[in-house]
């Protein structure tokens, strides 16, 4: 496994449509293992596959308090969302800055575990967020786009 580096706010590749995964290759199955250890390396609650440079429909989250429940998602689709929460939200492709984004608090979620199975998860709240957040990055959009009034300097424990 290796820590792979972050792309950053002002990269082109932020910015582009990713493509659907097909089949699980070694290849694929490293980026999985080194995005979840980039994401762990960073203080992340996810990481989705173009902000390591790749552009694939590939998210890993962990919401977790202990940062042991990694959550990988191939080719992610929200299929429903209700209500609605607004709070900070930050990006380690946008580092030391935060902003007002306003998400569902409910969202579930079909995609291809590493496994390419068939998995479904449902969050609310933080997972919520997260997954609306990653799952955005998919289609080239930052939360930087969705900011409610001006981004600020995150606090240091952000
Ligand atoms: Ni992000």
């Amino acid at each position: 496994m290796a820590i792979r580096k972050i792309r950053k706010i002002g990269d082109s590749i932020l910015n582009k449509q990713t493509k659907e995964i097909t089949e699980m290759t070694p290849r694929l199955a490293s980026l999985i293992d080194d995005m979840l250890e980039t994401m762990y390396d960073a203080d992340g609650v996810g990481l989705a596959a173009p902000q390591v440079g790749v552009l694939k429909q590939l998210v890993v989250i962990d919401v977790s308090e202990n940062a042991d429940e990694p959550m990988v998602l191939i080719n992610p689709r929200i299929v429903e969302t209700s209500g609605e929460q607004t709070g900070d939200e930050a990006c380690l492709s946008v580092p030391g800055k935060s902003g007002k984004v306003t998400r569902p608090n409910f969202v579930k979620v079909q995609a291809l575990d590493r496994n390419m199975q068939p998995v479904e998860y449902t969050g609310t709240e933080l997972l919520a967020r997260a997954m609306c957040h990653e799952i955005d990055h998919l289609s080239g959009v930052l939360y930087v786009e969705r900011v409610e009034g001006e981004l600020h300097d995150a606090r240091a424990s952000e």
